[in-house]
């Protein structure tokens, strides 16, 4: 394939912008300057631009970013920043879209990728891919939400949620994690309004077997590994709910 192709299809930028890049030096192939778009490459050739290696294109890439504060789930936004915008020009790749949405002032583990058919295995409710969101509540955790959210809550608007789970995180007051298989418009913070309590805080922890990683700081993104993209589809284990509440207590 034609080395302007090949990188067109791996990043961002597009074909123009990429024979700039090339005749002004800043692409090499196996660690040679080369300054002619139209060269050939192979799936073996280590390409860089501007110092970077390059990732193939691949038909399913999934990045995983911990979103922070302050930033909208969008492509774009005439109004408000997106989390587009904070993903580093060396992993930006044509298509990609976050993975459903978590609220502005929600933060923690959220997915992009360029392939529909992927970001629908992981949203559809029928497939069970579990979502884990720790929350800070205003007043204190009742026993009784297990139970309630157990026989799916009905919201305030009359929006019938399906059954999820909840535990409080011991020795940390007002603290919980909750275990969802759908996503629906603020589930959690309408969910925790309707048995009377309030989310303060909300981060998201994990969706299926993958955590948020524990060295990852809020705007890092990272590339997805395959095992790590096994492990987001992997089926509800029901130990794992209490395994992260007694992460909590480390995080
Ligand atoms: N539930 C919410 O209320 N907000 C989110 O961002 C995610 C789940």
């Amino acid at each position: 394939m034609r080395l302007d192709k090949w990188l067109s299809d791996a990043t961002n930028y597009t074909r123009s912008q990429l024979k700039q890049l090339i005749r002004s030096g800043q692409v090499s192939v196996n660690n040679c300057i080369v300054k002619r778009p139209e060269i050939a490459v192979s799936q073996t050739d280590i390409i860089c631009l501007q110092g970077k290696p390059v990732t193939a294109a691949v038909s399913c890439y999934c990045l995983l970013l911990y979103k922070p504060l302050g930033y909208v789930c969008a492509v774009t936004d005439a109004a408000e920043k997106t989390v587009m915008e904070l993903i580093p020009p060396d992993l930006q790749r044509k298509g990609l879209f976050p993975v459903g949405r978590l609220d502005k002032d929600t933060t923690g583990l959220l997915l992009l990728t360029n392939d529909g058919a992927f970001s629908h295995t992981l949203l559809a409710p029928k497939r069970h891919i579990s979502k884990y969101y720790r929350m800070q509540l205003a007043r204190p955790y009742e026993v009784q939400y297990a139970e309630q959210l157990a026989a799916g809550l009905t919201l305030a608007d009359g929006t019938h949620c399906l059954p999820a789970e909840i535990l409080p995180v011991p020795e940390i007051q007002q603290e919980a994690v909750i275990c969802l298989q759908e996503g629906k418009y603020h589930q959690v913070r309408r969910m925790m309004a309707a048995v009377g309590n309030h989310v303060e805080q909300l981060q998201r922890i994990a969706i299926g077997g993958l955590c948020l990683p524990s060295d990852l700081q809020p705007g890092d993104c990272v590339l997805l590994t395959a095992v790590q993209m096994e492990q987001l589809q992997q089926p509800s284990d029901p130990t794992w709910l209490s395994m992260l509440v007694e992460r909590c207590k480390e995080w």
